[in-house]
């Protein structure tokens, strides 16, 4: 049978990493909604649409495709006809991909895409509330969460390699604000489904944290 498998969690717990590998050792295809959510931040600056416009941004994505094509070592996100996969990670998109996605709009059209993606089985999805309003039938569904302190310190190396020089307690703070905004918003606020499993990747590599995964969802293939 193939699966449908939800991972939700806040902001750098991880989901991201797990899901792709996840999805590769099934076979599954990776789905990453976040990356909807910023593809659709990026339409919005590109077509001058306010970040809060709620009609403005419904009208938008009438005519906006945001397409994922598989490649190595990560997949490319496109909208329209323009590839957007390193643009869609720039400050401009992360620092207002809240108030995008917490427009009522952007939510119905995005689960509505999202759940098509997903409904022939077979795929692993993360973002913030997949296994409790986009697959409420998630055959699974994971919790992934880490300490502040932790998810900081995660990015804080991610950082470094990439040379970026943001001091510790900047990112935590950061890390916090996205927290309260995720859980905090109207619309499919970030939750834990009642039928979610808790996996807490604190003191766990990222190669526990998999292994922990697949014991899950085999337990459920039996
Ligand atoms: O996972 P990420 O950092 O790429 O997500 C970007 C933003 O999109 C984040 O602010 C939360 C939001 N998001 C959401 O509201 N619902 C989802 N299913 C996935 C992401």
């Amino acid at each position: 049978m193939k699966l449908q498998i939800a991972i939700d969690g806040p902001a750098s717990a991880g989901k991201s990493t797990v899901a792709k590998l996840v999805a590769k050792k099934l076979g599954y295809v990776y789905c990453d909604t976040g990356a909807m959510y910023r593809a659709t931040t990026y339409a919005a600056k590109k077509n001058h649409v306010a970040y809060d416009d709620d009609q403005g941004l419904k009208e938008m994505l009438e005519k906006t495709e945001i397409r994922f094509v598989p490649a190595e070592p990560e997949q490319k996100v496109f909208v329209n006809e323009t590839e957007v996969t390193k643009t869609i990670r720039l400050p401009e998109i992360a620092n207002n991909v809240s108030t995008v996605s917490a427009q009522k709009s952007v939510r119905a059209d995005l689960t509505e895409r999202q759940r098509m993606i997903a409904e022939k089985g077979g795929i692993v999805m993360d973002g913030r509330d997949i296994g409790t309003t986009v697959l409420p039938n998630a055959e699974v569904k994971i919790f992934l969460v880490a300490s502040v302190h932790e998810r900081a310190v995660r990015r804080f190396k991610e950082n470094v390699e990439k040379g970026i020089d943001t001091p510790l307690d900047v990112l935590e703070k950061e890390i916090e604000e996205r927290d309260y905004k995720d859980s905090h918003r109207k619309i499919s606020p970030l939750t834990q489904a009642k039928d979610a499993v808790l996996v807490d990747t604190t003191s766990l590599s990222i190669e526990e944290v998999v292994a922990k995964i697949m014991e899950i969802i085999e337990k459920v293939q039996k």
